[in-house]
């Protein structure tokens, strides 16, 4: 039977676990900081040397490591993208907006183990030549800034952060720097620019790739807060057997959400690629199956932008046929399925949902939650959310699934800043191309209805036309 595997989350739920430094350290903590600063320059065959910061780095590459917050990107690629020639300071910015709809995982990390996400973030700053990085926190949880405050200083006290840490001469601040509660703010320009102080507006990329043109123009790295504790683990046993975790490029481990329609719905960290969606949701180790008498009739799988899946369902995956429940949970299936596992977050609808009303709620957030700065998206966003709302509450037409359809066609492709744009359109191709019959359906039945009343309201004013008359 497939079971949890706990990598990042192996003390952060153990009963008397607690988030200050003396627990963290009688767990090990900061061992893995001790040996990054330690490694000694190596020598190459060709006589070259191998510096300790370029050392971690090509061990994040040995890993397989792929980014945790959305996209998947290989953190090892991402790394050496970063302009290091340009003589400006390079900084590093942990990504923990979190607020992709149906994800739950981060805070778990900031909650529970904040060292843990620290000491994963000092070593990438140092493996990184980052003198100053940001920790950027979604603004609806403040107990998670203060917490990681008290994380701060505590590690301070320490000198496991500040002026010459622990003796290696590498100098390091961390600030903690709180969002105001939007969605766009987590997608990584967005978040520059409201670090910055300005409106989130998404920067167009090319030329401001934060590798190169970030925080105040200067090469950033931004990455996600589970991707930088996995850095801690990868210097701790070695890039080679962090990459044993997981399956073939889909390395390590994922904390995924499990929310919907679940009788325990909740978080868990798996070997990526060794657990089946169904597993997840169905095994008593994780969601334990759908509530009593009811049916599967929909999964989302990688937060509220991932394309949904129907129950049923079934993909060629490397030359076989797979139903959507065998898909093992990993990057590149849900990739080959026509979806993404996106932030990890699934969200899984019985029989009893209506597909029209859970697409009118997801909608009504993205149009809440464009910037406005792409005319597609802000309209586009806008007039789906209005027209989903139509739908559900019965003033729909039977051709309401076409022009949904039509407009979400019309947004990504390139016509759009950033990513949002596809995050948007997603739902609604999906939802409409898999139960557009509920989608017609629907729609025809208000006009039908429609129909009737206004028949019946003509007939009604005739007739008090004719006893008005008769009088
Ligand atoms: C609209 C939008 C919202 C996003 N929100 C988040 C978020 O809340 N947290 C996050 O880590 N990444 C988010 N991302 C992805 C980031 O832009 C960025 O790719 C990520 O932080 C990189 O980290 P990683 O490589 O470690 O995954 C979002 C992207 C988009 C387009
Ligand atoms: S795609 Fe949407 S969210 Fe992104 S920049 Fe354009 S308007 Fe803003």
């Amino acid at each position: 039977m497939a079971q949890e595997y706990k990598l990042i989350l192996k003390h952060a739920d153990e009963p008397g676990y607690t988030p200050d430094l003396e627990c963290y350290l009688r767990h090990g903590g900061y061992d893995a900081l001790k040996k990054a600063l330690a490694l000694q320059p190596k020598d190459l065959a060709d006589g070259k040397k191998l510096s300790a910061q370029e050392q971690i780095r090509d061990d994040v590459k040995i890993s397989g490591l792929r980014g945790r917050g959305g996209a998947g990107f290989s953190c090892g690629l991402k790394w050496s993208f970063v302009d290091r020639k340009s003589g400006k300071p390079i900084y590093l910015i942990c990504n923990a907006d979190e607020s992709e709809p149906g994800t739950f995982k981060d805070r778990q990390i900031i909650y529970k183990d904040p060292h843990q996400l620290l000491e994963g973030t000092i070593i990438a700053c140092f493996a990184n030549d980052v003198h100053l990085a940001y920790i950027y926190i979604r603004g609806e949880m403040p107990d998670g800034a203060k917490l990681l405050n008290q994380a701060l200083a505590e590690a301070r006290a320490k000198n496991f952060l500040g002026k010459n840490i622990l003796g290696s001469g590498y100098d390091l601040e961390i600030y903690v720097h709180r969002g105001a509660g939007a969605y766009i703010c987590g997608e990584e320009t967005g978040l520059i620019e409201s670090l910055e102080g300005k409106r989130p507006y998404p920067r167009i990329k090319p030329p401001y790739f934060p590798a190169v043109l970030g925080l105040w123009m200067c090469p950033t790295i931004v990455n996600n807060v589970e991707t930088l504790c996995n850095v801690k683990h990868i210097v701790a046993m070695g890039g080679a057997e962090f990459a044993n975790l997981g399956t073939p490029n889909n390395t390590g481990t994922r904390i995924v959400s499990l929310s919907g329609h679940v009788q325990r719905p909740g978080y868990f960290e798996i070997e990526i690629g060794k657990v089946t969606i169904g597993q997840l949701i169905n095994d008593p180790a994780f969601g334990g199956g759908l509530r009593p008498g009811r049916s599967l009739k929909a999964v989302i799988p990688g937060g509220s932008s991932a394309k949904v899946f129907k129950a049923g369902e079934k993909f060629k995956i490397k030359g076989q046929e797979v139903d959507m429940l065998d898909l093992p949970y990993d990057f590149d299936s849900l990739i080959a399925a026509g979806s993404m596992s996106g932030s990890s977050a699934i969200i899984v609808m019985d029989d009893s949902t209506d597909i029209v009303a859970a697409l009118a709620n997801i909608a009504d957030f993205y149009a809440h939650e464009s910037c406005g700065q792409c005319t597609p998206c802000r309209e586009g966003s806008l007039w789906m959310s209005k027209a989903l709302h139509r739908l559900a509450h019965g003033e729909g037409r039977a051709s309401d699934a076409d022009y949904l359809v039509k407009i979400a066609d019309n947004i990504p492709g390139g016509r759009t800043i950033c990513a949002f744009g596809e995050a948007c359109s997603w739902p609604v191709q999906s939802f409409v191309a898999k139960f557009k019959d509920e989608f017609v359906a629907k729609g025809k039945a208000d006009e039908e209805r429609r129909a009737k009343e206004n028949v019946e309201s003509a007939a009604a004013s005739t007739e008090r036309k004719e006893l008005a008359t008769a009088h």
